[in-house]
């Protein structure tokens, strides 16, 4: 459904301007939304009955706040069954869109364009038995969409998913992701013995410390996850989070003989390079 309500609220300005939808994108309203520190947040939308994306997938976000509205790529943190569209997304300041749209609300409009892509897909992955899902700050989000879609776990007898913060309250999304995953009546039994959560921190006393890098260099991963090192025939990978830990990673990942593919050329491991914290 189309809002064509939309206003500038999001952005409190000065005198509440009307901008026109521009051609091709979704104005859908907020539902939901969670600040979880002071630069980590995420909120929930309608989603559009016509929309399609597979989970992992991501969309350009903006406000109805200019007559040219800002956009940027953000990974929809729900999965591919859920009838409204999560986002998990960082507070900058003085970014161009995260600036504004941290101070969304219920009720608000959000600006959504209608075609969805992304490579972290199960269809780019060749298949194989445990699945590893690697993610730094909010670089989590297109995994709380996979950890969520039975697809999954059709496909991988074991998902793991690493989240590694600075702190410990930056972890505190994919913390609830997973304990509500695990009591939730639908999914919970699929999930249970299938799904490990990793969580670590940099610069913070948290029982288990470490960037993932040097957590799988170390094979400190593999001794406390009780299983082999990466092996190209039986692992797979997915990754996202900064520039640098996706370029460490998959360095690491292909040392170990994985082979990186693409939505066109199924392989072992997948890399968002589009994310955007
Ligand atoms: P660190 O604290 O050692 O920099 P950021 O907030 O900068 O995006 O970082 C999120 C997390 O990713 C932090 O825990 C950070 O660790 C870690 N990180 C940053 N760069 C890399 C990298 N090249 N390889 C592995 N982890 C990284």
């Amino acid at each position: 459904m189309q809002h064509q309500d939309a206003t500038a609220r999001a952005d409190a300005p000065e005198e509440a301007r009307e901008f026109p939808i521009p051609p091709g994108v979704f104005a859908e309203t907020v539902v939901w939304v969670k600040h979880y520190t002071d630069s980590l947040f995420a909120f929930r939308i309608t989603r559009p009955q016509s929309f399609r994306f597979r989970s992992g997938e991501f969309v350009m976000i903006g406000l109805p706040n200019a007559a040219k509205p800002v956009f940027r790529a953000y990974s929809i943190a729900s999965p591919a069954w859920d009838d409204e569209l999560e986002f998990y997304s960082i507070k900058v300041p003085d970014g161009p869109l995260t600036q504004h749209l941290q101070k969304i609300r219920p009720g608000d409009t959000v600006l959504m364009r209608q075609k969805p892509t992304g490579t972290l897909v199960l269809d780019a992955l060749k298949p194989g038995k445990r699945l590893y899902m690697v993610a730094t700050g909010t670089g989590i989000a297109p995994f709380a969409s996979l950890i969520r879609d039975p697809e999954t776990y059709e496909k991988f007898e074991e998902v793991v998913l690493t989240n590694t913060c600075r702190d410990v309250a930056d972890l505190a999304y994919g913390d609830e992701l997973v304990e509500a995953l695990t009591n939730d009546p639908l999914i919970g039994e699929l999930v249970a013995g299938r799904l490990t959560y990793y969580a670590t921190t940099t610069r913070q006393d948290h029982p288990r410390m470490g960037r993932i890098t040097s957590l799988i260099e170390s094979g400190k991963l593999f001794s406390d996850l009780g299983v082999a090192p990466f092996d190209p025939a039986t692992d797979r990978g997915m990754i996202c989070g900064s520039m640098a830990m996706l370029n460490d990673v998959k360095a690491l990942m292909e040392k170990a003989g994985l082979e990186e593919g693409s939505n066109s050329r199924p392989a072992d491991f997948v890399v968002e390079r589009a994310f955007v914290g």
